[in-house]
């Protein structure tokens, strides 16, 4: 498992700073002034440090950036990285300062002096996100965690405090990032429920429910997904009940395809690699529920995912096969693609069925037309409740991961009409999304605030972002986290 960088806090003690390794980073405004730490690195430095911060290289810098003098006189240190930030930064451009430093330090130590900052708890989980790398595969040693970092403040225990639910957001982001990124013959339904099981000993209650149980359940949308693979289908239930006893719990449900062919409808040669993020969904409902019981969360969650593999065999379902889902509903499958939301619907109904929720999330990579409408910038959501998705929203900006709602309506829903079921998986090539988000609200209870997530864009990506390497992003687990935080936490 892929840890967050080792960070420590500690009080400025100028008279080690000429012996410090690794490189040390200092952090200056845009008045150009030193502080006491900056002033003794200068002088160790015989001016050095001022005349690059005198100077309009450092004058054209942008608050959050930064730039390298390499070998400086005077120290051990191999670099000194000055960044620019001013006095009381934004969370987001701490943040972006943090992942700044993180991309251009090196495996290495890193000591940053804080010169007074704020947010310092925001610096540091953008270095610790940003720092991220998926090494689980190459035999390279030294492809190996980075070095330790380590931060200089005024308040220590202060700025440690602060950093705690910060580490427990990285830890959760880590999480589903290895989920996400696994290869499918490694990861495999039974592996993945083994690591969500594994979550208990940070106080989850994990429930995994296989075949037969499912079977009971009549979760035969579900099932008919998983009938082609070797791979035994599962669901899995992680409870988390920090908050008051009789609260309904909000329910995370999660899109686990471990690996989507396509099935029968097979999908073409070129980029079916990438369909091992398919699980995306699963994977951020995982980091979630690891995020909530690190930090101790004051609410009621409960994260469920439907985990299944979509093989084509001679088993597998066919084009025009009929399945009965747990609510009742028959489904004509036109397409095996389209097997997310059969999954979901099951999950989505037994959740509601269990837990009575206060409301429902589902998370999903469910559709390519996601991405042709809004790239990899913003995921879609869906929701049938104004309130509930505002909220969603909110917390997904404040987080900066971007979200943006897409419409429902009963228009689109008439395009599900099959002549011989309940309805059919797929709706047509026009709004392939919204009719995808059509089908999962016919197994969200009247009454019940719903949000459907499609992160088909966002949850693994080619190139890095701000806070993301290249690869998986774990795009969601901000959000939902802030979302429970603002929304749903008991407070005191
Ligand atoms: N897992 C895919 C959606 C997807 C595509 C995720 C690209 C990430 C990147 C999903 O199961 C799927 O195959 N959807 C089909 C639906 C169609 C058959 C109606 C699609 O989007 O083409
Ligand atoms: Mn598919
Ligand atoms: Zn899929």
């Amino acid at each position: 498992m892929t840890q967050p960088a080792a960070l420590t806090f500690g009080a400025l003690d100028i008279d080690t700073l000429a012996e410090v390794t690794g490189r040390i980073g200092v952090i200056v405004d845009e008045d150009a002034k030193l502080d006491i730490g900056a002033r003794r690195i200068n002088k160790l430095m015989r001016g050095a440090l001022k005349g690059f911060v005198e100077s309009d290289a450092f004058a054209k810098m942008n608050a959050g950036e930064v730039r390298v003098l390499h070998a400086p006189l005077g120290l051990i240190a191999e670099a000194v990285i000055v960044l620019r930030l001013p006095k009381r930064p934004e969370s987001g451009t701490a943040r972006k300062a943090g992942a700044a430093l993180a991309k251009i330090r090196g495996k290495g130590a890193m000591t940053v002096l804080t010169a007074g900052r704020t947010r310092i708890e925001d610096l540091a989980l953008g270095i610790a996100l940003r720092g991220y790398a998926f090494t689980d595969h190459k035999s390279d040693p030294e492809a190996g965690p980075e070095g330790a970092v380590h931060m200089v403040v005024s308040a220590p225990e202060a700025a440690e405090a602060a950093y705690a639910d910060k580490l427990a957001q990285a830890e959760g982001v880590f999480f589903t990032r290895d989920l996400v990124n696994a290869p499918a013959n490694v990861l495999t339904t039974t592996k993945f429920a083994d690591d969500l099981a594994a979550l208990s000993v940070h106080g989850l209650d994990v429930d995994v429910m296989e075949e037969a149980e499912l079977e009971d359940l009549g979760m035969g949308s579900l099932l008919c997904v998983g009938q082609g693979s070797d791979s035994p289908s599962k669901v899995v239930v992680m409870k988390w009940m920090g908050g008051e006893k009789d609260t309904a719990p909000l329910a995370l449900v999660g899109k686990g395809v471990v690996f989507d062919t396509g099935g029968i409808s097979l999908k073409p040669a070129a980029g079916m690699e990438d369909m091992t993020m398919d699980m995306g969904g699963a994977g951020v409902v995982a980091g979630v529920m690891k995020t909530l019981a690190l930090r101790k969360a004051r609410a009621n969650v409960v994260g469920l995912v439907g985990l299944v593999e979509n093989m084509p065999s001679g088993n597998a379902t066919r084009p025009g096969d009929v399945v009965t889902s747990m609510k009742g509903d028959t489904i004509e499958v036109i397409n095996t693609d389209a097997e997310g939301r059969l999954v979901l619907a099951d999950v989505l109904w037994y959740a509601q069925e269990t837990f009575k929720p206060a409301a429902v999330i589902d998370l999903a990579t469910l559709t390519g037309a996601i991405i042709i409408g809004l790239g990899h910038d913003n995921a879609g959501v869906f929701s049938n409740d104004d309130r509930f998705c505002a909220d969603l929203l909110k917390a997904a900006a404040s987080e900066n991961e971007g979200a943006w709602r897409m419409p429902l309506g009963s228009s689109y829903d008439a395009l599900l009409k099959s002549r011989i079921a309940d309805m059919k998986n797929i709706g047509g090539r026009p709004a392939g999304s919204i009719t995808a988000a059509q089908f999962l609200q016919r197994f969200i209870k009247e009454g019940t605030p719903w949000a459907h997530i499609d992160i088909a864009g966002v949850a693994s990506i080619s190139k890095g972002t701000d806070l993301s390497p290249a690869g998986a992003t774990g795009w969601g687990v901000r959000t939902l986290d802030r979302l429970v935080a603002d929304v749903y936490e008991t407070k005191d």
